[in-house]
């Protein structure tokens, strides 16, 4: 463990410094002289001296060095049966003009931009198009419904949006535009003009404030990357807490261009020679981080894959991929590998594939189960790199650092905390337990660059949702232990944030949409176990008094209204009707308590809890 051992001490010992180093790998307008800005602590920021432009990083520099010809992205889109290949000479002449266009509409630096696309070339462009201009994209998912777009626009008061007519979704097309105007009916914010790309699979009719994507594209002249500081944001990218409100979890331009450089390298052991891709979604961190960022900012080829693992056409997609395009590293979460594999359990398709460009799978997202860690292993034959991280680090917290040194492999756990994390596993009291023991994993300040400093718009909330349960550590939201040679074991969240195949959910949004229903008269919604998701989520309604309604029309109903606001992503497909909810004598519903007897595994009930014959009376349901 020499060079890791060594690369963890210097950035914990000498943190400004470690990073000022590594600043290096980044081409900046004004080269910072300070690492670590602490003058706000507890909030840090990083490189506060240093001005840059991301984009210039992603593209300009690697077309200047005569890198222009190099394949950039691939878009291989399985649902359309193309691929398009794009160079980084031809990437930035699209983000460029597309810049223009950005600005024609009137965005200028620090305005916020919402993308809302799906995996196509165009969003990348749009993102750094925003990035170029030093406005901030805020993408959003595309499984995500109106209501939750809504919130997103109002939180983020977008000048400009930027959607597709429509994504598609193995042999079905989903509409986004209707989506789109749905969301602006129900959002206070409204944005100057939304600009349309037009996919032929369903063209979208267009309203007053809509503009078509290509038409104002033929127009446009490029635009030169404007000048941000360290400190501007680069994007908000929002994600589910435990309330109905989603987090903006920001992102600085500097710490996050190094951040993405050194972890490229060192984590994943990737180069400027290599394809990566990760088989995620743009609207997803994995996407900000791995599809597009840190594979463009070093100068490699990212694989941009519009698809599922399996049915399009069948579950030998991913090989096929990774075989057609030489892929050397591949990133998706466990979920995709279980979904193979219940169609494919032999690997006969994976036989049919050369996959020896391979040489690393690495799964993040969702726990890693040793059945799909030991099925990969076998079948490709390759190392299975676990890795933790989450939307708010922006990059691995705990992985086997493959570039920096390959480590041995424990099943189960992401392995070691990342050079720049002091990863701490601590008690109620925030006191360090003892290796081998459970508790909440935290992450002693400051964070290293890359990760929030903060979200959009409210520091306190920020402080109070992640700085204040331990004094001088960032609370992840995980539990989990640290085993005596150092490695993390990462058990499941601590709070009621539900992970649904590798999609990170806040079951408060579905209850608050459950609890709207006229006969609900109270509702819990927890996330259960799923062999293939991982978990998903299961309402338990209590019905008002005198209501008649029979428990297939809820059902039906409650169903339909989760996905029309919180969206089909959620996969929210039972309701379960009880007699009450088990709460402590304060009146809060014991989700813990209940999630134990869902999933097998039941805990003794606290000993607040208000009456015990509920428990009873519902505990059969729950295990249905
Ligand atoms: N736009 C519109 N709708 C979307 C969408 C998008 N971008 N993504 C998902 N949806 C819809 C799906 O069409 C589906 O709708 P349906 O209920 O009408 O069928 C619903 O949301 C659930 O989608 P999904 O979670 O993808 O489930 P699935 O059953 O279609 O597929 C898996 C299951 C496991 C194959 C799939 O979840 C998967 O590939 N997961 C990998 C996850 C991942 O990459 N996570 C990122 C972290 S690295
Ligand atoms: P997201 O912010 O959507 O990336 O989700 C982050 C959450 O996913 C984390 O807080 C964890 O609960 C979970 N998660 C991510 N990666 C892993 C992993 N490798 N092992 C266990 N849980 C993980």
């Amino acid at each position: 463990m020499q060079s890791y051992r060594r690369e963890r001490e210097r950035a914990a010992q000498d943190p400004s410094g470690f990073w000022l180093e590594q600043a290096q790998r980044i081409e900046w307008v004004d080269r910072p002289t300070r690492g670590l800005d602490d003058s706000g602590a507890p909030l840090y920021r990083w490189f506060p001296d240093g001005t840059l432009n991301t984009c210039v990083n992603a593209l300009d520099r690697h077309v200047a060095a005569g890198q222009g010809g190099r394949v950039a992205l691939i878009h291989d889109s399985a649902v359309t049966g193309t691929v398009r290949r794009i160079t980084y000479a031809e990437l930035l002449d699209s983000v460029s003009r597309f810049a223009g266009v950005l600005a024609g509409q009137g965005v200028v630096r620090g305005d916020r931009v919402l993308i809302y696309m799906p995996m196509v070339p165009e969003a990348v462009i749009a993102m750094l198009a925003c990035a170029r201009l030093g406005a901030v994209h805020s993408v959003v998912f595309g499984g995500f419904a109106p209501g939750e777009l809504a919130v997103r626009i109002d939180d983020a008061r977008p000048k400009v949006m930027v959607a597709s007519s429509c994504g598609i979704e193995g042999a079905k097309v989903v509409e986004y535009k209707p989506m789109v105007d749905a969301a602006l009916e129900r959002a206070e914010h409204a944005p100057d003009v939304c600009i349309i790309l037009q996919r032929p699979q369903a063209l979208a009719s267009m309203g007053a404030r809509d503009r078509d994507w290509h038409e104002l594209l033929a127009d446009a002249q490029p635009h030169a990357a404007v000048e941000v500081s360290a400190l501007d944001p680069l994007y908000i990218l929002y994600t589910s807490g435990t309330t109905g409100r989603p987090k903006g979890v920001v992102r600085d331009n500097g710490g996050h261009a190094v951040a993405m450089a050194w972890s490229f390298e060192n984590v994943f052991g990737m180069t400027a020679e290599d394809v990566w891709w990760a088989a995620s979604d743009v609207g997803w961190v994995v996407g900000h981080s791995y599809i597009v960022y840190a594979p463009l900012i070093c100068g490699a080829t990212s694989v941009l894959f519009e698809g599922k693992p399996v049915g399009t056409p069948d579950a030998g997609a991913f090989w096929r991929v990774v075989a057609e395009h030489s892929v050397a590293g591949l990133f998706t979460a466990p979920t995709a590998i279980r979904a193979i594999k219940r169609e494919d359990p032999d690997g006969l398709l994976l036989a049919d594939h050369d996959t020896s460009s391979l040489r690393s799978l690495f799964l993040a997202g969702e726990r890693l189960d040793p059945d799909t860690y030991e099925w990969a292993g076998a079948k490709l034959g390759v190392p299975i790199i676990d890795n933790w991280w989450q939307t708010e680090t922006g990059w691995p917290i705990a992985a086997n650092p493959r570039g920096l040194e390959p480590l041995p492999i424990k099943a189960g756990s992401p392995s070691v905390p990342v050079p720049g994390f002091d990863v701490r596993v601590v008690d109620p009291t925030g006191e360090p337990v003892e290796a081998g023991e459970q508790g909440a994993i935290v992450i002693g300040l400051p964070l290293p660059p890359g990760c929030l400093p903060t979200l959009w718009g409210d520091d306190q909330r920020f402080v109070d949702s992640y700085l204040s349960a331990v004094p001088g550590c960032f609370s992840t939201g995980d539990g989990g232990f640290l085993d005596p040679d150092g490695y993390l074991y990462v058990m499941g969240r601590t709070d009621d944030v539900i992970n649904v195949a590798g999609h990170r959910l806040s079951t408060g949004s579905m209850e608050a949409v459950v609890a709207a229903h006229p006969d609900v008269a109270e509702c819990a919604v927890i996330g259960v176990r799923d062999d293939l998701k991982g978990q998903v989520p299961r309402a338990f309604v209590v019905l008002k008094a005198g209501s008649r309604i029979d428990p297939e029309t809820l059902q039906e109903e409650v169903v339909e209204a989760v996905r029309d606001q919180v969206g089909p992503v959620a996969a929210l497909k039972r309701v379960v009707v009880v007699p009450g909810l088990p709460k402590t004598r304060s009146g809060k519903i014991l989700r813990r308590t209940m999630r134990g007897i869902a999933d097998g595994r039941p805990e003794p009930a606290p000993s607040t809890i208000d009456d015990p014959a509920v428990l009873e009376a519902i505990a059969p349901l729950l295990q249905e």
